[in-house]
């Protein structure tokens, strides 16, 4: 689906290096920078970002972590460096993006996969504002900070591409996500609007709606034990993304749940009420 939404340009280049069997990547040589690299999704892509032959900026905030996953793309020939930092800190964004240009220059590609999900109800979420708080300041604000701060460079040297990991269930508003998927919808939104500002600088997004994927982001609920792809199988889609450039990545299952919001929007709120009393707050979610 995402594939037929990817730039004219980006699909001719990918079909002109199949046909002189070009194996190379469009990302090599470039610079990545990849938030939430030091577990899951993230991790995963940074790992194939490198395989792929580009330099790739780590960023999260266990500096441990960063340092393994660096480690681990420089023991198999890789190019990495690791910047620990807490994207829901305004300063230490600034601070991260003046780091980020003094070194490497204008960044080439960046990945907005940082996050945190929340799956609560209403019911439980009655005496928690910070839920709302908390989503937003890591799934939006965080993002659309870095985001600003490392665009200018990008326009100025007429390429960037900004892919954001978002979530199926901005097509579909699943119930018990109120407070993730109206940041995830958020940055979803943003990006849209911003892209079509510096499409003229050759500055582009893709916001790709993932489905389940098994991290640790996932586990704490019941229902979603062992389901979901694996984070490098979502990690083959980032790439793809970064290297094709589409509008959206979307799943079959969300682009019908938009289609039937769109459509038969009550239908929709009946069939979403009678699911999701299927699947009660997890033990997370209730605080055990
Ligand atoms: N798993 C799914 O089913 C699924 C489905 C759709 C979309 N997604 C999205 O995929 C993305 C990656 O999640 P994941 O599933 O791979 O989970 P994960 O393994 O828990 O990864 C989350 C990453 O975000 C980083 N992070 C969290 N808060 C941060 C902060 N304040 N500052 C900097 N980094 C921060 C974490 O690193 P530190 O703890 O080291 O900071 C970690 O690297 C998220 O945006 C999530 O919403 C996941």
């Amino acid at each position: 689906m995402g594939l037929l939404l990817a730039t004219p340009r980006a699909r001719a280049a990918r079909a002109l290096r199949r046909l002189v069997h070009d194996p190379g990547s469009p990302l090599a040589g470039r610079t990545v920078l990849v938030t939430g690299a030091s577990s899951g999704i993230g991790e995963a892509t940074a790992l194939a970002v490198a395989r792929a032959g580009a330099t790739v900026l780590l960023v999260a905030r266990r500096p441990e972590e960063l340092e393994r996953v660096r480690q681990e793309i420089e023991e198999t020939g890789g190019r990495a460096a690791a910047y620990p930092c807490d994207l829901t800190d305004g300063d230490a964004v600034d601070t991260l993006v003046a780091q980020v240009l003094a070194a490497h220059g204008a960044v080439d590609y960046l990945v907005n996969n940082a996050g945190r999900s929340i799956r609560r109800s209403l019911d439980l979420t009655q005496d928690r504002f910070h839920d709302f708080e908390r989503t937003m300041a890591i799934n939006y604000f965080g993002p659309v900070r870095l985001t600003m701060g490392l665009l200018p460079a990008m326009r100025e040297q007429g390429f960037g591409h900004v892919v954001n990991v978002l979530s199926w269930g901005v097509q579909m508003k699943a119930p018990k996500f109120s407070a993730y998927l109206a940041s995830k919808t958020a940055l979803d939104t943003w990006s849209r609007i911003a892209g079509r500002e510096t499409y003229g600088d050759g500055v582009t997004f893709t916001n790709i709606r993932f489905s389940l994927v098994r991290t640790a982001m996932s586990a704490p609920t019941e229902a979603y034990a062992g389901r979901g792809a694996s984070p490098e199988q979502a990690a083959a889609r980032v790439v793809r993304a970064l290297e094709d450039r589409p509008v959206t990545v979307n799943t079959p299952a969300g682009d019908v749940g938009e289609l039937l919001n769109i459509l038969a929007p009550r239908l929709s709120d009946w069939l979403f009420h009678r699911f999701d009393a299927m699947f009660p707050d997890s033990r997370a979610a209730r605080g055990e």
